[in-house]
């Protein structure tokens, strides 16, 4: 292993859902303030994925130009980070290899640990790069956040899925070390095996974040990390987007700064854009934060970036990184502004009947309607397999 290795972020794409519930048609439906919505969580929609489409379809959409860039010749692991998983044992990344016709020399394995999934992946990719500079590791974060109808959580849903490439000698964003860690056993947010929807307490899940803010970066500086004002930006998990102003107000308090808003929104205002339309991400969202940034930021090059990645129960991890010369020649935004236009909006009702949607479990065949425009879908249900196929 070289001293001077650099690793991290070679290539980001992300992908979303065929629909969009915006905030004000729920509001319209549930008499909520719009003030609420837009202001005060800081959201404008939500992804609603159609009939077929899953974690499975929006990865695959999301690693697609990845693997058609770069090849999968060098690709020699996938790992798929969720926590709405789509089966007990087999992991979603090989329905992606397959979909994508990737090597069979490849392994392929899927992680939970809340939201925080997508960190532990991307900190795992690095680990086997180092133990062999010449592999790139396919990292994918996709999840479809489920709440309760009419729980306050409802309007904090969204979907979407974030594929990186993580490879020596990056063309976008050098992951430093160290990093700050924290967990703490605690019951903010769950989804036990027999519920399609998550639970939560919701302030209490806030109190929770806090504290692991507080916890990964005091970990951080004890292991000699960056000074706060080093960093440019910072992305954060973004549940709703206000979070990430109130975590970031936080880690200004935690080290002694006068909370200036100005300072606030400067540090962390481009990363909410992709979020406040798309909704919570769940393992996602954070790296959706980078994508805006990168996608919108003046010229970030040699800049320092500083991620606060949390997933209830909890797990956090405070670590850096730094953009690289030539980043913005290989970003994709007109991509991903794209997979947010293109979304259509839907109605109450029909956002209603998505929600309630559940396949029969007779293990019958099962074929679903065709409704996403997207690249990939599942076809059907069939002798309890899930079908998938490019559209
Ligand atoms: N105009 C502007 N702001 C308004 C408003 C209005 N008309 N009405 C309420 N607000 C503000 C509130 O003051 C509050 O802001 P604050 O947090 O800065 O005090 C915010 O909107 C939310 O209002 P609140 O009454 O706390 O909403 P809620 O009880 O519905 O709960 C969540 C909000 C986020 C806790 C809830 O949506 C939830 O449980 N989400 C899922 C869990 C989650 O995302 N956890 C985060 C950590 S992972």
């Amino acid at each position: 292993m070289s001293a001077d290795l650099t690793v991290g972020i070679h290539d980001i794409s992300f992908a979303t859902t065929q629909f969009v519930l915006t905030h004000a048609t729920l509001a319209a439906h549930n008499g909520t303030d719009i003030g609420k919505y837009h202001t005060g969580i800081g959201q404008r929609g939500m992804s609603v994925p159609a009939a077929d489409e899953d974690i499975v379809t929006m990865a695959a959409a999301a690693a697609a130009p990845i693997v058609e860039r770069h090849s999968a010749d060098r690709i020699r692991t996938i790992v798929f980070a969720t926590e709405s998983s789509v089966d007990q044992a087999k992991a979603a990344g090989i329905h992606v290899h397959s979909l994508l016709g990737m090597p069979s020399a490849t392994r392929v394995v899927e992680l939970k640990q809340a939201c925080y999934g997508g960190t532990a992946a991307l900190q795992f990719a690095i680990g086997l790069i180092h133990r062999d500079p010449s592999q790139q590791v396919l990292v994918i974060a996709s999840d479809v956040s489920k709440y309760d109808l009419d729980d306050p959580g409802e309007a904090t849903q969204g979907a979407a899925a974030v594929a990186m490439l993580v490879s020596a000698d990056p063309a976008l964003l050098r992951i430093e070390e160290p990093s700050g860690l924290f967990t703490a056993d605690i019951m903010d947010f769950w989804r036990p095996n027999y519920r399609a929807t998550a639970l939560v307490d919701g302030h209490e899940s806030i109190t929770a974040y806090l504290e692991a803010v507080a916890g990964a970066w005091k970990d951080y500086a004890e292991q000699g990390g960056r000074a706060l004002d080093e960093f440019s930006a910072f992305c954060y998990h973004q549940p709703f987007t206000k979070m990430a102003y109130k975590a970031h107000r936080h880690l200004l308090q935690n080290c002694g700064h006068e909370i200036d808003e100005e300072r606030v929104t400067r540090g962390i205002g481009l990363t909410t854009t992709y979020n406040a339309d798309v909704g919570n991400s769940y393992t996602a969202s954070v790296y959706l934060g980078l994508a805006a940034l990168l996608d919108q930021a003046d010229d970030l090059t040699g800049r320092a970036i500083g991620f606060l990645s949390y997933g209830s129960g909890s797990v956090a991890e405070f670590f850096g990184g730094t953009v690289v010369p030539g980043y913005r020649e290989r970003l994709r935004t007109t991509t991903h502004r794209d997979a947010i236009s293109r979304r259509q909006p839907i109605d109450y009702a029909r956002y209603r009947e998505l929600h309630e949607h559940s396949f029969p479990v007779d293990g019958g065949d099962h074929p679903v309607p065709r409704e996403t425009t997207g690249p990939y879908r599942l076809a059907a249900l069939s002798g309890h397999k899930r079908i998938y196929e490019p559209r």
